[in-house]
């Protein structure tokens, strides 16, 4: 039997990079005081219906929903952020002081088409900051993920030309990571950019793909998010949104711009970013990366202000996150290794054995890696060492014991010192 069509097992040596990642994450949020948030993997259908839109692509063909016995509708989750909403209702999370912020790792849901980089099931680590509308917080919790990124060994592909007053972005390099910000204005707004969407749209679909030309009248914004290149220039000549924004949503996305050029982070302005999700609000964003080919976005996120009143909240609870996609996240970092065994043994003898089992004892407690050879041929044995790539090998006869010294071999170096008990953990850990 196969793993099912989209989904994947994730093996050593890989592994060991997602739980680095993961780590460094934890670490991250850990020093922006986010706290861990674990909400269910399957919901009631009727929450994303309504946090992530009837009308978007998620809701309308990728979930995977099933009617339980008892007739309710259900749904693997397909992203966290409505299920943090929903939990932060649930249990009056209103209450903690401060802005409340959260943090989740786990498996999310989509049945897409499975490519490099996409996924039936795949993994997030996101964030959701709630409870307050201030573009402060879009700054910080945009330089929270970059941060995160550079944790893990990524840089900004993103250059300056400083020539310039403003400092504009030049083409970004391949290698390396690309931010990019828009704002999708508010209900004051955003209805009279529709309209004019909606209206240059009625005269050039019919010149756009098929794709474009359902959208078109289903979700005419994903039109602006299309990848067919016969389709850019007519594209490029439908209204952006920022000639739209009201004066509050101006306002507040020069702030968020402001806060990012203070904290040193390069991004470039995109109008056409729109995101697949309908509970956004101003700030939008993603972050791609250079050495992913065609699903290069690394993360994406958001403010979502009307996302608690739309899941039947009375109490506003404006909020702004992003998720990161770990496994694109994983792959933009590169393979990785696991790391080796420290200390191979390997007894040769009944007492040796019986040795071996507290030796081993001793030095796991004192947070030494060992792996226990069952083979008594010391050749057989040290095959095994070096093809594990143990650093080094233990040999216990009844010579060393009867000694109280072991010969601990450097399986690089091949060097081989006798050691006394009380000097092994020392030369290992040197
Ligand atoms: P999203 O853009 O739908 O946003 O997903 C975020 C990231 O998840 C994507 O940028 C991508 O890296 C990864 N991703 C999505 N679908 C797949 C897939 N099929 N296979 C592999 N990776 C995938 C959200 O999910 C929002 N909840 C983000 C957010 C949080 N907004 C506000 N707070």
């Amino acid at each position: 039997m196969k793993a099912v069509k989209g989904t994947r097992d994730i093996l050593p040596p890989a592994s060991a990079v997602w739980n680095r990642v993961e780590a460094t994450a934890r670490e991250v949020f850990r020093t922006f005081n986010y706290h861990e948030i674990r909400t269910p993997i399957f919901e009631e259908t009727a929450l994303f219906a309504r946090g992530v839109g009837e009308d978007t692509d998620i809701v309308g063909k990728e979930m995977y929903t099933w009617e339980d016995r008892d007739g309710t509708s259900l749904t693997l989750r397909p992203e966290a952020t409505a299920s943090v909403m929903r939990a932060y209702i649930e249990h009056r999370l209103d209450q903690i002081p401060g802005i409340k912020k959260f943090y989740y790792i786990g498996p999310m849901f989509r049945r897409e088409r499975p490519q490099k980089g996409r996924y039936r099931q795949f993994f997030q680590i996101g964030a959701e900051a709630i409870g307050s509308e201030s573009a402060i917080v879009d700054a910080e919790v945009i330089e929270m993920v970059v941060e995160l990124l550079k944790r893990v060994g990524l840089h900004s592909a993103t250059e300056y030309d400083a020539s310039l007053p403003v400092p504009a972005v030049v083409e970004p390099g391949k290698e390396g990571f690309h931010l990019i910000l828009n704002s999708v204005g508010c209900s004051a707004c955003r209805p009279k950019f529709m309209a004019a969407l909606k209206e240059k749209l009625a005269t050039i679909a019919p010149t756009l793909c098929v794709d474009c030309q359902r959208r078109s009248t289903t979700n005419p914004l994903r039109v602006l998010d299309c990848k067919v290149p016969d389709d850019q220039a007519a594209i490029d000549t439908l209204p952006s949104i920022l000639d739209y924004l009201c004066e509050d949503c101006h306002a507040h996305f020069r702030v968020v711009q402001e806060h990012l050029h203070q904290r040193g982070i390069r991004f470039e302005v995109r109008p056409r970013l729109v995101r697949g999700l309908d509970y956004y609000m101003r700030t939008t964003f993603e972050i791609t990366h250079g050495a992913l080919g065609a699903q290069n976005a690394v993360l994406g996120g958001g403010r979502y202000d009307g996302l608690a009143e739309a899941l039947g909240s009375k109490v506003a609870a404006p909020g702004i996150g992003f998720s990161i996609g770990e496994d694109r996240l994983v792959m933009s970092v590169g393979e990785g290794q696991e790391p080796s065994v420290d200390v191979f043994l390997a007894p040769l003898g009944d007492a040796a054995e019986v040795h071996a089992g507290a030796l081993a004892a001793e030095l796991r407690g004192a947070g030494v890696s060992v792996e226990r050879s069952v083979d008594r041929k010391l050749k057989r044995a040290l095959e095994t060492a070096n093809k594990m790539g143990a650093r080094f090998a233990l040999i216990l006869g009844d010579n060393e014991i009867a000694a109280g010294t072991y010969l601990i071999k450097d399986m690089a170096s091949g060097e081989q010192v006798p050691l006394r008990r009380e000097e092994l953990i020392g030369h290992i850990q040197k």
